[in-house]
This record gives structure tokens, C-alpha cells and sequence, in this order.
């Protein structure tokens, strides 16, 4: 059992052979895709990707990069995406100060608006933090919520700060690369119930397909390369973050976890 908590198969790099790849992650086992907006238009893709396959969910947000357009009607789109019955998760929405595509102000307003959407829907967030952990620690330290630090690059040392907040932390192709010490012991030291895997795809391929376009089904690899780092079996860890995935985000997709 295999769940992919991040994907953007709504995204370009998917419109020769969507069908493909889509049927090559049910081949694999998988039991749900998360497809995650990253704006309003990809926010409506990713509702009329779930609307289209079963097994398909949808998040709706503004990434960080385009913060700056979002607008109040924007906002209210959201708002009216979001109840679709599909809609599971407030996202991808935070803050990116390694790019710093919208000014910083602008980003931290659109995380916060897109916050309180998420509140005031009872929604779970996926949460994008790139070189400005903390500020996103600080926006959410005054909010109720849940959800995940998608592709969590925050370390080792801050693991302990986003755990006691009560997120989850999502694991992603990088930590398939030789080089990715510092995030294999976050792969290894985060609790087994707060470990979420996804893939960020089409962008972040795991070894051995590292430099090409990736897809849900290679999910396979960060399971396997979390399994490593914490001396337990592949399926094990797939298993469990798909039951993870399946608690945080509503998913009601049959699972061995009796206290769902
Ligand atoms: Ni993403």
C-alpha cells in the first residue's frame, strides 16, 4: 500500500502521457495521490484531476512564488474550490526566501490568509518552507490547525520545534542522494507516525532516475531509502505513511489502522 502526498500531475511535463503515468502509480499499489495546486489555475486542475480518478485528491493554494497574485476574489475562489467534496488539504501555501518570487511581506500575508481559509474550512495545510523556517515556525505558532512540512529541508536540529507543533513532516526524492546525510537522520529520527512520503513531482526525482522528470510511482524509491535510514522494510514504511497520510488528510481509503 503506497500513498504519493504531493504530486502536480496537472502540470505540463505530464500532458503527453498523463494516462501513463497515472496508471503506472495504480500499477505500483498505490492507494492515493495527493495533487497539490500551486494557484488558482493549477488549484482548479488538480479538483478536475480528482474529479476524473477516484483514487486522486486535490489541495488547493497559492505557493509562496505567486503570492503576490493572490487577490480577495482570488481568495474567495479558493474559499468555493475548496469545498469541493475531493478537497482535502489547504495547499501548497507558505514561505520561500530562497527564490523570493514575491516580496516577503506579500508572502507572509497570502500564508496567512490562506491560513484562516484553512481554519475556518477545518481544512489540514501543505506547508512549502524554504530559507524561512523561522518565520513559518512563527506564522503558525499562532494558528490551531494541522498538516505537513512538505519536503521538510528544516534539519535535524529544528525537527524537535516543528514535531511539538504537531505537524507532520513529508519526506521527498533527496533523500535518495549520496550526499543527503543530514536528511537521511531526519528520515530516520522523526516519530513513525508523523512520517509522510511524497514525491514533489515532476521536480526532486529520487535516485536512480535522479535529473529526469519524476512521478507518483517512484515513491517506491523514497520509501525504500527512509526504510535504510531506519532499518525497517520498504513496505513497512509505505505502509504506515500511507496510513499517516490517510488520519491527516481524511482520505477514506481503506487501511490496516483500526483506530481510524
Ligand atoms: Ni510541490
Amino acid at each position: 500500500m503506497l500513498v504519493d502526498s504531493h504530486a502536480h500531475l496537472d502540470f505540463p511535463e505530464f500532458d503527453p502521457d498523463r494516462e501513463a503515468v497515472i496508471a503506472r502509480a495504480r500499477a505500483v499499489g498505490m492507494v492515493a495521490i495527493l495533487n497539490v495546486g500551486a494557484d488558482l489555475e493549477s488549484s482548479r486542475a488538480s479538483v478536475a484531476l480528482a474529479e476524473q480518478y477516484d483514487f486522486i485528491y486535490a489541495a488547493v493554494g497559492v505557493h509562496p512564488h505567486d503570492a503576490r497574485t493572490l487577490t480577495p476574489s482570488g481568495l474567495e475562489e479558493l474559499r468555493a474550490l475548496a469545498r469541493h467534496p475531493k478537497v482535502v488539504a489547504v495547499g501548497e501555501i507558505g514561505l520561500d526566501y530562497y527564490r523570493d518570487l514575491s516580496p516577503r511581506p506579500v508572502q507572509r500575508q497570502a500564508f496567512a490568509d490562506q491560513l484562516a481559509l484553512a481554519a475556518e474550512l477545518g481544512l489540514p495545510v501543505v506547508i512549502h518552507s524554504r530559507d524561512a523556517l523561522d518565520d513559518t515556525l512563527a506564522i503558525l505558532r499562532g494558528w490551531t490547525g494541522n498538516g505537513v512540512l512538505h519536503s521538510y529541508s528544516g534539519g535535524p536540529e529544528r525537527l524537535e520545534e516543528v514535531l511539538a507543533m504537531g505537524f507532520s513532516v513529508g519526506i521527498s526524492g533527496p533523500v535518495t542522494f549520496p550526499n543527503a546525510h543530514r536528511l537521511r537522520t531526519v528520515a530516520a529520527t522523526v516519530p513513525l507516525d508523523r512520517l509522510l512520503i511524497e514525491t514533489d513531482c515532476p521536480y526532486l526525482t529520487p535516485e536512480p532516475y535522479r535529473g529526469r522528470r519524476n512521478e507518483p510511482a517512484y515513491v517506491w524509491y523514497v520509501a525504500g531509502a527512509v526504510a535504510r535510514a531506519r532499518g525497517m522494510p520498504a513496505e513497512e514504511v509505505a505502509r504506515v505513511a500511507a496510513e499517516n497520510a490517510a488520519r491527516l488528510f481524511r482520505l477514506p481509503i481503506r487501511t490496516t489502522d483500526e483506530r481510524r
